[in-house]
Parts: structure tokens; C-alpha cells; sequence
């Protein structure tokens, strides 16, 4: 597949067909985006991929305490966010609720409960971050997540990161037996998608990059 083009065609995925994947397959797609760069190559990545009964298990536990705690997809600014930042999130997620009415559901719920359950993907990989390393190593989880989500297109696979489950750490580290010191960054929802879905023919909308760059020559 054309670089560019998966580039361009990659989105969200947040429908999926039921249909497992090999663990072999999920394998050879996390060698394959371990090939991202990381600082002194120091690949600080711990991938935990959970799937079959126990991804069920995970999901069912996720959207329970969704359901307690009622803590929701944010963006999770520490002050303020300037005009330009609250508009893009708010704006771009209202382009989603037309295919979300064909569907009959409401945006709230589908997309927290959706992202606690993974949007029923029969995989979930939760993307951990030993916590002797510095917050800069994030940079290092987000290039192989990005790289993973490119991967995972070209195996004609669907992806959609799941920040929200950060704010269930807890939970998931007692669940997957994740040891103290790790910190769990983010998770990804794994599956083919279910083109079928309206959700699915929902494409975000990106700045024009005279908006984002400013040129110094
Ligand atoms: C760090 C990060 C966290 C995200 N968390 C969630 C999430 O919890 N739930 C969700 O539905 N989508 C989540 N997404 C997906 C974004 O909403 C999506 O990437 C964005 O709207 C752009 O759309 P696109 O991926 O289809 O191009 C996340 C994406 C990133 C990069």
C-alpha cells in the first residue's frame, strides 16, 4: 500500500465486525511499527494486547466504572484553552453526530461508553510507560502509536486510540495485572472495521497549515 495514501485515507475507527484477529497477525504488526523512532533508541513502549474473553472482561469492568465515575473523553488541559483549541475539538466532534442520529445514538454515551468498550474491537492494546522515565518519553508512545495505526490500515485493519482510558488506570492495572510502576499512556481499539456502519464514513476535518505553521525565513 502507498504511504501517502493510507496517510490520507487513515481514520477512526469506531464500528467493528466481530471477527477475531490472529495473534500472529497483531504480532508482526507491533514488529512492524516498532520500527518508529524513539530518543537514544530507548523504545520505551510496553505493549499489553488483550483479546477473546478476557478484551470482553476488560471492556465489561471499563464501562462499569465509566458508568460510576462518569469521568468523560476531554482533552485534560491543565489551564484554560485558547478560542482557536476549544472550537477545533467541539466543532470537529459535532461533524460526527449527523452519522451518530442515523444510527439513533447519542454522542455522549456512543463515544464514552464506545471508548470504554473499544467500540467493541475484538482487540485492545494498552500502550504502558515505566515511570522512572521522564514525561518526554511520551513523544516516544505517541510516534509508535501513530506508526500502529498506519500499520494497522495497511493490514486493512482499523484503529481508533482511546485517551480515555488513562482515567481508569486503576482499574485496568488491577485487571491485567500491570505492575505499580508502569503507567498506562493510552489504549487502542484493534478490529476490521464494519464499513457498514455510518459512524465509520465519518472523516475529522484538519486545519488548513496556514493555521498551524508559521514560516520564519
Ligand atoms: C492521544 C489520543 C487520544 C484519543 N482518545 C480517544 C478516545 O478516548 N475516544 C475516541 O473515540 N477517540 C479518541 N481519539 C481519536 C481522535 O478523536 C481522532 O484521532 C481525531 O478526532 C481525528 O480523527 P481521525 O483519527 O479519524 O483522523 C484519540 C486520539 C489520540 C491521538
Amino acid at each position: 500500500m502507498d504511504l501517502f495514501e493510507a496517510i490520507k485515507e487513515r481514520r477512526s475507527i469506531r464500528a467493528f465486525k466481530p471477527d477475531q484477529i490472529m495473534k500472529e497477525k497483531v504480532e508482526e504488526m507491533i514488529a512492524l511499527a516498532t520500527k518508529a523512532p524513539s530518543a537514544i533508541n530507548l523504545q520505551p513502549w510496553e505493549f499489553t494486547v488483550v483479546m477473546g474473553e478476557e478484551k470482553e472482561r476488560l471492556s465489561r469492568r471499563l464501562v462499569k466504572s465509566y458508568r460510576e465515575k462518569q469521568i468523560s473523553c476531554s482533552p485534560g488541559n491543565v489551564k484554560p484553552l485558547s478560542d482557536t483549541f476549544s472550537k477545533r475539538g467541539v466543532e470537529s466532534f459535532q461533524l460526527m453526530n449527523p452519522y451518530l442520529e442515523e444510527m439513533g445514538l447519542q454522542f455522549d454515551r456512543f463515544v464514552n461508553e464506545g471508548s470504554c468498550n473499544f467500540y467493541g474491537a475484538p482487540v485492545a492494546i494498552i500502550l504502558c510507560l515505566d515511570n522512572a522515565f521522564s514525561k518526554a518519553r511520551l513523544v516516544d508512545i505517541g510516534i509508535v502509536l501513530g506508526y500502529l495505526t498506519l500499520v494497522a490500515f495497511g493490514y486493512g485493519l482499523g484503529t481508533c486510540p482511546i485517551g480515555l482510558i488513562s482515567a481508569y488506570e486503576e482499574e485496568i492495572k488491577d485487571l491485567l495485572n500491570i505492575p505499580e510502576n508502569k503507567d498506562v499512556v493510552i489504549g487502542m481499539a484493534l478490529g476490521y472495521p464494519d464499513w457498514d456502519s455510518p459512524v465509520n464514513r465519518f472523516k475529522a476535518p484538519r486545519e488548513h497549515t496556514s493555521s498551524v505553521v508559521r514560516w520564519i525565513y
